[in-house]
């Protein structure tokens, strides 16, 4: 593996002759044989995102936790686990496929601020990393479940730094106003509770501010909160040896300028010492460039107030970052066209305004083009839906020139089989 710091670039679409290319596969040919919408990720990029972290971080003790949330697609989760990354989940589910991927369940965290019984008692008979607790109820709930199964449950607190990340609201999680984390104050009485509890084995202690963040301030300043508690700790005789930052370093969606993980391990450097094991969970920022979602154009319509629309395959139940949090992905022809570039808005078929999946985009399209949109690796497929009544797409994994049908197109009979008629 390369030693060299590697940034976070955008999706590497590449103007061929044989039209866009990623990884040197032309795009066209992929939407060709498995029909469109299209998924289709980069193996490569994904190998050089993880790269860019672990050479960031290479110089200290540190745990590179992938965010399962951001894109659970199995030959992603097998490559990054071949590896050597860790993961981040949030429920049961999460948990057997990082371990169905083949990751060691102690390089697991599992974070999120409502975790079900049978979740806590599956993690902990698996031998999981750590429990990222996020509220009172949390810990005595899980110390009472490791009690009775006759084991001590690996705890970090997930503390809320009250720091605003400056970015989307949906997506800011550490401000008092955020359902996430425990307060700095209550963090120290917890410790404190929970040092003296058998069943408990403290860690360390973790935060997780926001996402898609583009400047590196309120990070410096989570972790400085993170650090003030971690002393005060210490004084107390609690001595913590994993500091757990979370994910959210941004990525450039459409010009954004996110810190590189090398300027992130950086600023930290001065701030956790080294003898502390830095742990982080980038999602984003490993799995956003690695993908586009590829789509047909259905109809070109240009109403009596000049305002044109181009009508595609995709809609927001395939990618729902644009209609959720106003989110620009870019979008281009896959073949060059020789017509000039219009401003547009770009919508799906779904029947709701909000439905679009980019507005004012310059681009020169005509029915049966195809286009591609790009940074669509992360909060992608994932968050996808059946709304009214559309399937979800194939995902392609393309690996080395290779391209792999990673999980087939949804079908109606799919969909059906949920369906019981009493
Ligand atoms: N750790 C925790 C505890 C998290 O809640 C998240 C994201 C991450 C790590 C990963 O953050 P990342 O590195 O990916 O920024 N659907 C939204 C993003 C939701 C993020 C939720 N938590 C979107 O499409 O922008």
């Amino acid at each position: 593996m390369s030693a060299e710091p590697t940034p976070i670039t955008a999706t590497p679409l590449v103007q061929t002759e044989a039209g866009m290319a990623l990884d040197g596969v032309p795009l066209v040919s992929l939407a060709r044989r498995w029909g469109t919408p299209l998924y289709v990720y980069s193996a490569d990029v994904i190998r050089r995102n993880l790269s860019a972290w672990q050479a960031a971080l290479a110089q200290r003790s540190h745990l590179i936790c992938y965010a399962v949330k951001a894109n659970h697609n199995p030959h992603l989760l097998a490559e990054l686990a071949k590896l050597g990354a860790g993961f981040d989940i949030v429920s049961g589910g999460e948990f057997e496929l990082v371990r169905a991927a083949g990751a060691p369940a102690d390089q697991v965290v599992f974070s999120g601020v409502g975790k079900r019984d049978d979740e806590l008692e599956f993690a902990l008979a698996e031998g999981i990393g750590t429990v990222n607790v996020e509220s009172a109820s949390e810990l005595r709930k899980l110390a009472a479940i490791a009690a009775r199964m006759g084991v001590q449950a690996p705890v970090a607190l997930r503390v809320n730094p009250d720091v605003d990340p400056r970015t989307h609201p949906y997506i800011a999680t550490g401000l008092h106003e955020n359902k996430f984390g425990i307060g700095m104050e209550e963090a120290f009485a917890l410790y404190r509770e929970a040092a003296a509890e058998p069943a408990i084995a403290l860690v360390g202690v973790a935060c997780h501010i926001g996402s898609q963040l583009t400047e590196l301030r309120p990070l410096e300043d989570a972790a400085d909160r993170v650090m003030k508690l971690v002393r005060r700790l210490a004084e107390a005789d609690i001595d913590l040896g994993v500091i757990d930052l979370g994910g959210g370093i941004g990525i450039d969606y459409d010009g954004d300028t996110p810190p590189t993980p090398c300027a992130f391990a950086d600023a930290m450097r001065a701030r956790v010492p080294a003898r502390y094991t830095l742990k982080v969970e980038p999602g984003r920022s490993i799995a956003g460039p690695a993908g586009v979602l590829l789509s047909e154009v259905l109809v070109v319509k240009e109403n009596e107030a000049g305002k044109r629309f181009v009508v595609v395959d995709a809609a927001m139940n395939d990618l729902m970052r644009p209609s959720l949090y106003g989110a620009t992905h870019r979008i281009r022809g896959l073949l060059q066209k020789t017509t000039a570039p219009k401003r547009c808005d770009v919508v799906g078929p779904v029947c709701e305004t909000g439905d679009f999946l980019g507005r004012g985009v310059l681009l020169a399209a005509d029915e049966g083009d195809l286009v591609a949109i790009s940074e669509a690796g992360a909060y992608g497929y994932v968050m996808a839906s059946n709304y009214n009544v559309r399937t979800r797409p194939p995902e392609i994994w393309l690996d080395s020139g290779e391209a792999i049908c990673s999980r087939r197109r949804e079908t109606l009979s799919d969909l059906q089989q949920l369906d019981q008629m009493c």
